[in-house]
């Protein structure tokens, strides 16, 4: 818990929490881990996309590795727990190992991924993605708000982007993967339950639109030959609305709009807003992103408002494997607890690191079920809680499937 406070001091925003990736707030908060790091015994050192990255060596040296995670970026105006407590709670396992000097047959990796939140950058996973060698070097040329790419942010931060192909990790290197979050929603809590285990992760799709009219007089134009960009804006955020309302596992949100020139006395002449859907099946978002993108077109026609559309991520549904959620299982019964399954409406990093390792997740209850806000809180107990389960799981763990 003090751990997290500590990280949470490291913000762009004095008295809130904001640390986008590649920021100099990022930065302290990567020293930070990789000393809690190496004071748990770990060699460690940030990697070439700048996740903080630590080692734990097994009984030999060379051992392929059990990786554990989470991220250190966060969201605007964020909580303290979301991604940290994973990175957290993994380093306090390393140090209970290694203070009992216990060494496995298999080696620990930690990783603090730079990026999961995609804040900075509209497109996520950017940290798991690359060392799960699916992050393309075309992705580097996204730009944040400012006009800087990826690419140009990493020289600034001092990172090599011609080295990123580095941070890719082998299949036969990741025994498995396995990430301690908090729920972000309140269905532990509903259950009387400190941890529960996480049986898959809904997929995503993010879009940003720009819609194009023209600015104008405020008070000169009349309302018949405007073409106002934000007022064609205002129908498609409550078309999003209406399109993720029509199924109860449908979500879609609009997070981000922002009109230009600004004024209160000009016409808006142009948006742009995101656009984040989310379901549990694959086809169920796929529907709801067609369906969106048409409304768009629908809206903007008639008005004379040219709509663009780009296509940000998609990332599938993704299950935990079952023989690591049996393995999670045991170490939640050994805490004499009840289990409770349950999908992750949030994305994760595992997400990515599928690609190349079976994953699996622990949720620790989280109060009201509050998250993406500074209000996000959990309890001493359930972290510790948690805590205990991850380490009897690692202790525990059987790199063969059952
Ligand atoms: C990350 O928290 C996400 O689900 O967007
Ligand atoms: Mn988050
Ligand atoms: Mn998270």
């Amino acid at each position: 818990m003090q751990r997290c406070a500590a990280l949470a001091r490291h913000s762009e925003l004095p008295g809130g929490l904001t640390r986008v990736f590649l920021s100099p707030e990022g930065r302290a908060a990567g020293e930070l881990v990789l000393g809690w790091m190496r004071e748990a015994g770990m060699q460690a050192q940030l990697d070439a996309i700048g996740n903080a990255v630590g080692r734990y060596e097994g009984e030999r040296p060379a051992l392929p590795c059990l990786m554990l995670g989470s991220h250190l970026d966060t969201v605007r105006d964020a909580g303290r727990y979301d991604g940290m407590l994973g990175v957290v709670s993994a380093i306090e396992c390393v140090h209970a190992l290694n203070s009992r000097g216990k060494r496995l047959p298999f080696a620990i990796e930690v990783v603090g991924f730079g990026d999961e939140e995609g804040v900075r950058f509209g497109t996520t996973l950017l940290g798991s993605r690359a060392i799960a060698g699916t992050l393309d070097a075309k992705v580097l040329d996204t730009r944040d708000a400012s006009g800087k790419s990826i690419a140009e942010a990493m020289r600034e931060f001092g990172l090599n982007p011609e080295r990123l192909s580095r941070v890719k990790r082998k299949r036969s290197d990741v025994l498995a993967y396995i990430e301690l979050h908090i729920e972000q929603g309140p269905v532990l809590e509903a259950e009387g339950l400190p941890v529960g285990v996480v049986t898959a992760i809904n997929g995503f799709s993010r879009l940003r639109v720009t819609l194009r009219g023209d600015a104008g007089h405020a008070g000169t134009v009349p309302m018949g030959l405007r073409r106002d960009a934000l007022a064609a804006a205002a129908e498609c955020v409550l078309a999003v609305e209406k399109t993720a309302r029509e199924h109860p596992e449908l979500v879609g949100t609009v997070g981000r709009i922002e009109a230009r020139p600004g004024a209160i006395n000009v016409i808006p002449g142009e948006v742009q807003f995101t656009v984040d859907i989310r379901a549990p099946q694959d086809s169920l978002r796929e529907q709801a992103v067609a369906e969106v993108r048409r409304k768009i077109g629908e809206i903007a026609a008639p008005r004379k408002i040219e709509a663009a559309i780009e296509s940000l991520q998609d990332l599938g549904s993704s299950a935990c494997a079952p023989w690591l959620m049996q393995q999670l299982v045991r170490a939640v019964e050994a805490q004499g607890l009840r289990v409770h399954r349950l999908p992750s409406g949030a994305g994760h990093d595992g997400m990515a690191i599928k690609a190349i390792a079976d994953i699996a997740m622990l949720f620790v209850r989280c109060k009201g079920g509050v998250s993406h806000n500074p209000a996000e809180s959990i309890s001493e107990g359930d972290a510790g809680t948690g805590f205990r389960t991850l380490l009897s799981f690692i202790e525990n763990f059987n790199a063969i499937p059952a």
